[in-house]
């Protein structure tokens, strides 16, 4: 097999505007629903809030310095749109505009190519309180409004975009990705994470047509969330579930960005269960029209299914998330009565937080992907959550992290050598930032933050072994794993 990656291949890492940045009230910008949820999550919970995270508003030079330091080709962050349009809308924010202009010329002028993720779970809090943001589809007048303009500012600096960020995600934990009102949470209007999900197409496919328009030589897709599913069992049983679930979990969203229309399969069992989306006229021809130039993915485990009996005392349950950071805390797996249950997979082990840890998850998914749709991937994240301690040397030997990293780029690189086209690979993350689940202890990156939950301190930064590891990876061009 061809030993090499290509010579164009990008090597980076990524992060999201509200999880990395900080500065949440600071250069024009106003509230976004994370600053909200996030202020909910600290009292509920103690986890940090959106206020600080890691401060890269005040140390992106620093940050840049660290990304050139390691060797990156390429950086994959998101900008606030609560930065650029505090308001969601209306007259931009000078200080905004400028902050990202500040932070891609850092980049550029450090070889490193950005990618940019126009939307990443930060809707504008002004939206929420106008209309419920992605509740609504006025939303999607806005977000054309705001995309436009952000493709007209960067389009000479920025070529590669991708447009909202794990839409499959929001579905399954819609509260924490978007804000929902108490009285919306009794159960009786679950058809609206479908709906948001509609929203959202409209925008992805309206934003895709944009960059394809004004950005000479740019290209776009979308970032999501994906695990491929096993079925529990070889059961046949098993293995239909595992289809079920691959076709709601999984097609019903690519299929949008490849085929322009919705999983038959999916669409019909959210048909019969009164959770599919509202379609206007219009709405699938604009989906058609856009066309994704690749599929971005963010890998980080694998699911399993198995069969569930149609019987009227297992009721549809959403996905479980394990807050306390304890193996086996999981709250329970997404049940759809007579179509599937998700679970655990006995075979594999987890994270702390029940993420089953699996690199040969990632060579199935880049393979199956490639061959159904025959698009270029990126891999914009992939990576271990965990609690790293600081040894009394000082340092950060996350042995651990670095296993994880190596087994999984040992995957792609399988998968390439099957003749899968990849673009580019970004580990989850620069340095550590905020959870969208469970504060900063649980953390992710290549760079050590000093700070915890309850005091954010200087947020100095510090390199972790596997910084030192990944840097070498880098200098070799994905030769070098040792
Ligand atoms: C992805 C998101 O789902 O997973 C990131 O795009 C997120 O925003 C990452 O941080 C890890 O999830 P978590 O809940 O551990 O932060």
């Amino acid at each position: 097999m061809n030993k090499r990656f290509p010579e164009n291949f990008l090597w980076g890492a990524s992060s999201s505007a509200y999880q990395v940045e900080g500065a949440a009230f600071e250069g024009g910008k106003k509230a976004s629903q994370q600053d909200i949820i996030n202020r909910d999550s600290f009292e509920r919970f103690g986890f940090a809030t959106a206020d600080v995270t890691a401060d890269q508003y005040h140390h992106y030079k620093e940050d840049v310095a660290l990304m050139k330091e390691m060797n990156f080709s390429c950086y994959r962050f998101s900008l606030a749109w609560a930065r650029i349009f505090p308001d969601g809308t209306g007259e931009p924010n000078p200080e905004g505009v400028k902050y990202y202009h500040d932070l891609i010329d850092e980049l550029k002028r450090n070889g490193i190519e950005p990618i940019v993720t126009m939307y990443h779970y930060d809707c504008p809090w002004a939206l929420v309180e106008k209309y419920g943001g992605w509740l609504d589809r006025k939303i999607v007048k806005d977000f054309e409004y705001y995309a436009r303009f952000i493709i007209n500012e960067y389009k000479d600096k920025v070529k590669i975009w991708t447009t909202i960020n794990e839409q499959s995600i929001i579905v399954q934990y819609w509260t924490q990705k978007c804000y929902i009102p108490e009285e919306l949470l009794d159960g009786k209007h679950e058809q609206l994470r479908y709906q948001i999900n509609h929203h959202m197409n409209l925008a992805h496919a309206i934003a895709c047509n944009l960059v394809h328009e004004m950005v000479e030589g740019g290209i776009v897709g979308s970032a999501i969330g994906y695990s491929p599913i096993y079925p529990l069992s070889s059961k046949p049983e098993d293995v239909m579930a595992m289809q079920n679930a691959q076709a709601l979990r999984n097609d019903y969203y690519t299929d949008i960005y490849f085929k322009g229309h919705y999983n038959k399969a999916a669409l019909l069992y959210l048909q019969e269960h009164d959770l599919a989306p509202k379609i206007e006229d219009g709405d699938m021809e604009l989906i058609a029209s856009a066309s994704s130039d690749f599929l971005a993915l963010n890998y980080y485990a694998s699911e399993c299914a198995r069969y569930c009996p149609d019987d009227s005392s297992t009721k549809i349950r959403w996905s479980g998330v394990n807050r306390s950071g304890k193996k086996g805390d999981i709250d329970g797996f997404e049940t759809h009565p007579g179509f599937y249950q998700m679970c655990k997979n006995p075979l594999l082990d987890t994270t702390d937080w029940d993420w089953a840890i699996d690199p040969t998850g990632m060579e199935y998914l880049l393979r199956d992907l490639y061959n159904r749709y025959n698009k270029p991937l990126m891999i914009t994240e992939n990576g271990l959550g965990a609690y790293d301690i600081m040894s009394p040397d000082g340092k950060i030997h996350d042995d651990y992290r670095i296993a994880y990293l190596k087994s999984h780029i040992q995957a792609m690189k399988r998968a390439m050598d099957y003749g899968v086209e990849m673009i580019a690979y970004c580990p989850w993350s620069l340095v550590d930032l905020l959870s969208t689940s469970n504060g900063m202890k649980k953390r992710y990156g290549l760079i050590y933050i000093d700070r915890t939950d309850e005091d954010p301190k200087e947020c100095k930064r510090i390199r972790k072994d596997s910084f030192y590891w990944y840097k070498k990876v880098l200098e070799s061009k994905g030769e070098d794993l040792t």
